[in-house]
Formats: C-alpha cells, structure tokens, sequence
C-alpha cells in the first residue's frame, strides 16, 4: 500500500441546524483516484471545502503526510499542496483564457523585478496552448480570448486544466465533468488518470458512476453528512454503488461490519 497523503478525523461542519459533515473520517494515498459519491445534500462538497480552506470545520483533525496541519483558507491549502476546483468556478472573467491559466503565477520577462516584472506574453501564450491541447480542449479555443466569452463548460475546463496544471499533492474536482461535452469529458477523465500515473493523488466528486468505474480506484459514498461506504472499484459492480448511494444498508449488501472507516483504515 502506498504512503498516506491526507487523513480526514471526525470531521464537523453545521450550517445553521444543518449537520452538513458528521464525524467524516476518509484517507487518501499516494498515487491513487477515489471518487466521492453521494445525493444531492449529502455532504460532498462541504468535506472538500472543508480540505480547501473555503469551511473551515467545527470539528475534527486534518493530517497531511501525517502530520496535522490547520486548513484556515485556500492559501492554506494550496501551499500544503491541495489543488481545488469548485463546483461553481472562480475564473477571472475579465482576464484572457492563458493569463486565468496561470493566475499569480504567470512566466515573467524580468524575474529580479519580483511583482514588478512585466509578464512574457509569448511564453504565456505558448504554454497556454500547450496545456490546452494536453486536456484536449484546445478545438476552438484562442488563449487570447477572454474568460467572458466563454460558455460554462469552457469556463469548467479552463478552471479543471489550471488545477491540473498546478497539481502539487492532492487535486480535487468537483463535479469536473459536469456541463462538458463529449470530447472534453474525455480529456478530463483522461487527464486524471495521468495525474494519478504521475504519482499524484486524485479526489473527484461526480453524480456519473460510468465515470467512477473508468478512472477511479476507490469509491467513498457520503449519506446525511455521514461517510456510508468505502469500496475498491474492482471489487464492486455499478448496481451495488447504486443501491448504496440510494441508501441500501450496507451490512445487508456486504454482510459485514458497518463500520466503513475502520474496514477503510
Ligand atoms: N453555505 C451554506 N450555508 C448553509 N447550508 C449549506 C451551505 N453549504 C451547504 N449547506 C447545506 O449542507 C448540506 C450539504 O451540502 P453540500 O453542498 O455539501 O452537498 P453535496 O453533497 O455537495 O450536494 P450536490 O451533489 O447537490 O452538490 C446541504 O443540506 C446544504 O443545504
Ligand atoms: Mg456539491
């Protein structure tokens, strides 16, 4: 088994009377692609702000390679190494397609001028396409063109190749295939499984279980704020992750324990 990159303990999150997160605990290893499943309200989205900084929890401990870490804000995140794409994406609208690629961190002409160096157009257009054509999406796309003249599925896929590009540790997607097309469904699905061959580790949430069984290697089903099931993807059929999802209760499907988390750990 590969080395343990994050480790969520009992982690706690209310809204209000709402108990979004109720003592969630999951790992993630080096090198792998789980995919974070579960209804509409089920908590999915709350657990990955929870690791990205968005939410900070109520309760419950983070570890990062072991060590436990404090996840205040997205710089937070993203200096330990988690990559985040929301499921409502954060783009620059105003700014061109490359420069939203490598927002804060475009190439610069001048690097001992720090903030003031002026940024390399050229290298920032042609890394651009580049990474474009690497996700498949580069069909139509000018890296020229600005954010706001895009459609929401450009708009996904330009948000899905920044964090990919940028991917340290942990990259987590929400819904990422969500209002795609076809050609570019493939190259997200695609790109996931060369972050993972990459040695990175890969946390997607998706309502699309033909996705799961194509890319990923570990499926974690959240129910009411609760994580309700943690399966090896080989060792699962779709009709059974469904049944699970809906809310068939585990010990009668598996005829074992229900304790998930331990069976996980
Ligand atoms: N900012 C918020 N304020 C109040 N309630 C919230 C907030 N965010 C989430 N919730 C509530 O927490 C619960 C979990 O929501 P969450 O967005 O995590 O669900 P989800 O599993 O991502 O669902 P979906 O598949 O629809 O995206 C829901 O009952 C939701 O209404
Ligand atoms: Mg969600």
């Amino acid at each position: 088994m590969t080395a343990e990159v994050l480790r969520l303990a009992n982690l706690r999150k209310s809204f209000g009377s709402v108990s979004a997160l109720k003592d969630a605990s999951m790992t993630l290893r080096e090198g792998e692609v789980v995919a974070l499943l579960g209804d509409n309200g089920a908590g999915k989205s709350t657990l990955i702000k929870a690791i990205s900084g968005v939410h900070p929890v109520d309760g419950g401990e983070i570890f990062v390679r072991g060590r436990k870490v404090s996840i205040r804000s997205a710089r937070d995140a993203m200096d330990l190494g988690i990559e985040t794409i929301h499921q409502d994406t954060s783009l620059a609208p105003d700014l061109s397609i490359a420069r939203n690629l490598f927002l804060g961190r475009e190439p610069v002409t001048l690097p001992f001028l720090g903030v003031f160096a002026p940024l390399d157009f050229t290298e920032l257009r042609r890394a651009a396409s580049a990474l474009l054509k690497r996700v498949g999406i580069s069909k139509n796309l000018n890296a020229d063109a600005l954010v706001n003249t895009l459609s929401g599925g450009e708009r996904q896929s330009i948000a899905i190749s920044r964090a990919m590009q940028f991917a340290a540790k942990v990259i987590i997607l929400d819904e990422p295939t969500n209002n795609l097309g076809v050609e570019e469904t493939h190259g997200v699905l695609r790109f996931v499984k060369e972050v993972r061959d990459a040695g990175h580790t890969v946390l997607f949430i998706t309502h699309n279980i033909h996705h799961v069984f194509q890319v990923a290697d570990r499926l974690v089903v959240m129910r009411h704020g609760e994580i309700v099931a943690e399966q090896v993807v080989a060792d699962t059929d779709l009709l059974t992750v469904e049944s699970i999802i809906m809310g068939a209760d585990m010990s009668t499907l598996l005829g074992g324990s229900k304790n998930h988390a331990e069976a996980a750990g």
